[in-house]
């Protein structure tokens, strides 16, 4: 049993959520997108900057404040991961840089031949990073697929993509479009089996469920603090022997070991700060009891549970709207594969007519491809894409039914 999560008293920590559109409350249906994030969040980005920012390294007072918040945001992330050693936690400026960067690195040692993997469900900054870099190299691309009438990653079908020249297999936690969660320790298993290494998206699963690198015993796993209600910075997780051997495109004064040799030029120490207090918030969900990594495990177990009521309620609701189709699980009985982010479509509307509609009336929501590129031609729901309606922990049932109320109406229907 999880904790039992009470949103309201975690909504008061959030300034963003008091904002209201023509009378009306705000309803950040963004998530997916990106996060508000707690006063404690801001304070500690504006506390830095007020107290005196700096660069790091420096024998004097605030260099080394800067480098006690870089460290303890090393230490907050390592963690929310559960790595084995901070050293093994790179910031960068977003998930998508980090992820170009690590590739450049990873892919020298690939030879014409050599063999990638990449899915057919993930964003595309876990796709085109490998597919520039396996140009490149002359490496051969090979697609994993997804099932269109679910949108589950058919996994059955790896072995047969695995042989002895896979170097690479890149897959996402969960998908950003329409929250179906992988299972990557199997992926992670399979593909190790015949020598490849595993690069995880998990900008998406991170604020909805517990990341343990350990357990998953994936080589390198990315994320974006932005996504879990902390500032727009990036965070790679990478096994210590791979950041030590393989050989960083940086400066050369720069440090030649992990973490410094991966993070170029400056930080965003001021997001360090935040970064830190991201943490600390999503440990504090789950009470005061035990080490942090023990309260983040809490907390985000019961933010799960949490989020498996909204997305039933939603689930449940949504064949009450005349023409609203639900992409990926809709099953109430498996929310276990999912998170609570939906791609749905309007008969007779686009999804833009969609978003703007409801937009107009304070929700806020994304239509398009968010970047799931793939998965949308996959769909064959390019080049309009879909509406994505994404939940969090601060989001409400009532919220829910409110939507519902405005999307019926769009449809011509009373509820
Ligand atoms: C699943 C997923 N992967 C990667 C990214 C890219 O992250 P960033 O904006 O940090 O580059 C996103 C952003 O939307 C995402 O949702």
């Amino acid at each position: 049993m999880s904790l039992p999560l009470d949103p309201h008293d975690l909504r008061a920590q959030f300034p963003a959520l008091r904002r209201t559109v023509d009378g009306q409350p705000a309803v950040f249906f963004d998530g997916p997108g990106g996060t508000q994030s707690p006063e404690r969040v801001i304070d500690a980005l504006s506390g830095y900057l007020r107290r005196g920012s700096s660069n790091h390294g420096g024998p004097f007072l605030t260099s080394r404040e800067t480098d006690a918040a870089s460290d303890a945001a090393r230490a907050a992330m390592r963690d929310l991961l559960n790595a084995r050693r901070p050293e093994e936690i790179i910031f960068g400026q977003n998930m998508t840089s980090l992820t170009f960067s690590l590739s450049r690195a990873i892919s020298r040692t690939w030879q014409p031949g050599d063999e990638i993997i990449v899915t057919r469900i993930d964003h595309d900054a876990n796709i085109a990073p490998w597919l520039l870099a396996a140009e490149d190299r002359g490496a051969t691309v090979r697609w994993l697929d997804f099932r269109p009438e679910d949108c589950t990653l058919a996994l059955d079908t790896l072995p047969a993509l695995l042989t002895p020249r896979t170097r690479l297999v890149a897959v996402n936690y969960a998908s950003n479009a329409v929250g179906t969660i992988s299972d990557v320790r199997r992926v992670v298993e399979l593909a190790h089996a015949t020598g490849a290494l595993v690069y995880v998206d998990a900008v998406h699963y991170a604020p909805h469920g517990v990341i343990d690198v350990q357990t998953l015993d994936c080589d390198f796993l990315a994320c974006s603090v932005y996504k879990f209600f902390g500032p727009h910075t990036g965070v790679a997780y990478g096994k210590y022997e791979l950041l030590d051997s393989l050989t960083a495109y940086k400066v050369r004064p720069a440090s030649d070991e992990p973490p410094g040799k991966w993070e170029t030029g400056t930080q965003s120490f001021e997001s360090l700060c935040g970064v830190a207090e991201a943490v600390e918030y999503l440990a504090s969900v789950g009470g005061p009891a035990g080490s942090r990594r023990e309260r983040l495990v809490r907390g985000m177990e019961a933010i799960r549970a949490y989020e498996a009521t909204l997305s039933e309620h939603f689930l449940r609701g949504a064949t009450r709207i005349p023409g609203l189709r639900v992409y990926g699980i809709t099953d109430v009985e498996n929310l276990a594969g999912r998170t609570p982010t939906f791609a749905v479509s309007l008969a007779g509307r686009t999804p833009e007519a969609v978003a703007t509609y409801l937009g107009e009336r304070g929700f806020f929501v994304w239509h398009g491809n968010y970047y799931a590129l793939a998965a949308m031609e996959r769909l064959g729901q390019e080049p309009e894409g879909l509406v994505r309606i994404g939940f969090v922990h601060y989001n409400t049932t009532e919220e829910i039914d409110r939507l519902f109320a405005a999307l019926a109406e769009l449809a011509g229907r009373d509820l």
